[in-house]
């Protein structure tokens, strides 16, 4: 049985017509999955419909981890660009596809290629740190990749007098100085969606809610960060609240992880920090691009599929599989 979907739901798939869509869309992916020897790799952020039908859903590092030891043939990456170029060239010869190919990142995107070449250039006898959150040129211009959840573990790992760059979020910088004591130099990178959150408003919803503890990402504000019991990546966040004894949280990160959390511990309260406007600025509008209808789409047509050109691929491999060893 079919159903329409109409230019208003599904508008990059749309030139000028309807699509047929299966009515049960989870089914339709289900027997996609199979019949392509499928995996579907999902982050935190995504639609909550999403995260429900993926095989694996995680922060960047286990995303990075599953993609590395994976043996499906297609890789279907509901995340950002990053990521599935990050999967990509872990699998040089995978099909990985994205569902939404316009799924960027802003943090992504503060770093030229360009700009960053003469940046490294003006630090010669730095080593480069990057943090997954960046283009493949970036990353083949970097020696060690980090998450969000290995950085402070990784500078541990480099020796004392060795210079260091840390690109591109000066924010998950900044805190990865505090916790190590090094002295980076940093690229002024940031997330759009991370800078959102009001220091103002969640301190005053703490005090009307004084049972609750602040949780946050590092790539937030050091004012957010300086009001937060607990710092951790998407996966230390969702963790920690099921260790906390608290009976809830306010949650300064993308509120798509809260969906993980209320099914983990569902009699606890998970309060999305407010951002400063009366907007929903602080669900990132990259990662929401993907939507169950997209992933559908690019499983059954095979499309948008990840390419990169070769030197970046091999150039790229290097400091993923060198984070990889490291976390180990
Ligand atoms: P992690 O899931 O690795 O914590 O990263 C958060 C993020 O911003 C991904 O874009
Ligand atoms: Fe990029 Fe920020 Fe969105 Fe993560 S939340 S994908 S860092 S813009």
């Amino acid at each position: 049985m079919f159903t329409t979907v109409s230019s208003h739901q599904n508008p990059s798939r749309v030139s000028g017509g309807f699509y047929d869509l299966p009515a049960d869309l989870f089914g339709a992916i289900a027997a996609l999955k199979q019949d392509l020897n499928a995996i579907v790799l999902a982050h935190y952020y995504q639609d909550p419909d999403i995260q429900d039908i993926a095989d694996y859903i995680g922060d960047s590092l286990g995303l990075s981890q599953q993609a590395a030891s994976t043996d499906a043939d297609v890789i279907v990456f509901a995340g950002v660009h990053f990521m599935a170029e990050t999967a990509k060239i872990l699998n040089p010869h995978k099909l990985v596809l994205l569902p939404d190919l316009a799924a960027g990142c802003s943090l992504a995107d503060s770093c030229p290629p360009d700009a960053f070449a003469a940046f490294k250039a003006a630090h010669p006898d730095h080593l480069v740190v990057s943090y997954i959150n960046c283009t493949a040129e970036i990353k083949a211009m970097s020696d060690i990749i980090c998450t969000s959840s290995n950085a402070v573990k990784i500078i541990q790992q480099i020796p004392d007098d060795q210079p260091i760059i840390f690109a591109p979020d000066r924010n998950l910088g900044r805190y990865v100085m505090e916790q190590t004591g090094r002295d980076l130099v940093l690229w002024q990178g940031s997330c759009m969606v991370h800078e959102t959150f009001s220091e103002r408003k969640i301190v005053e919803l703490q005090i009307q809610h004084p049972e609750t503890e602040i949780i946050a990402h590092p790539e937030c504000e050091p004012a957010v960060l300086r009001h937060a019991h607990y710092i951790g990546s998407t996966t230390a966040l969702l963790n920690y609240t099921q260790r906390s004894d608290r009976p809830s949280f306010i949650v300064a990160t993308e509120p798509g992880i809260i969906h993980q959390m209320q099914k983990a511990t569902p009699q606890k309260q998970f309060i999305p920090a407010p951002p400063m406007n009366q907007c929903a600025c602080n669900e990132c509008p990259h990662m929401r691009l993907n939507t169950l209808e997209k992933l559908y789409l690019c499983m059954r047509d095979r499309q948008p599929e990840i390419t990169l050109p070769a030197d970046t691929q091999t150039a790229a491999l290097k400091p993923i599989q060198r984070m990889l060893e490291l976390s180990r």
